[in-house]
């Protein structure tokens, strides 16, 4: 079932990936389509039964309604995947970059907060500690990786109602 708080980490997702497709130079309209990515990529989570189903309930579900990023959504999250697109590498970054609550927090605190919820010996902790260190979002301290902080480089607005 999506949730508010899903709702509202979408829409963050959904805002960092248009900013940085615009500071890339991707041009406008493909920033609203990575806005659009973002907002879906976790809409699975309204039909799994097991939350770590989302990324292929959602990506299915899309592919189903014909959506050109479907597999973006099938396959984000995932430190193995055959699949790999700058788009989903945008979406792996923000998704990283965004807390449960839609707090764009950085990486270093995007991993707490997975820690904590799910526990920091978890699948979806190390999943994501390891996702974040494939996409280089932080340093190499000897053999201990340093997740990066939160850099006001991509600042989301919000409109006014
Ligand atoms: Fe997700």
């Amino acid at each position: 079932m999506m949730y508010q708080k899903k709702v509202n980490h979408s829409v963050t997702v959904g805002r960092y990936m248009e900013k940085k497709a615009l500071a890339l130079g991707w041009g406008e309209e493909k920033a609203r389509e990575m806005f659009v990515l973002g907002y879906l990529h976790d809409i699975g989570y309204e039909h799994c039964t097991n939350t770590k189903d989302h990324p292929t309930v959602g990506g299915l579900m899309l592919k189903a309604s014909g959506y050109k990023y479907w597999q973006e959504v099938f396959w984000h999250g995932q430190v193995q995947g055959v699949y790999s697109t700058p788009e989903l590498l945008l979406l792996n970054e923000a998704d990283l970059s965004v807390d449960a609550n839609g707090n764009l927090v950085g990486v270093a605190m995007r991993l707490s907060d997975i820690g904590m919820r799910y526990g920091f010996g978890s699948d979806e902790y190390n999943g994501a500690k390891e996702l974040a260190k494939k996409l280089g979002l932080g340093k190499m301290m000897g053999n201990t990786f340093v997740p990066d902080g939160y850099t006001p480089e991509v600042s989301v607005g919000e409109c006014v109602e």
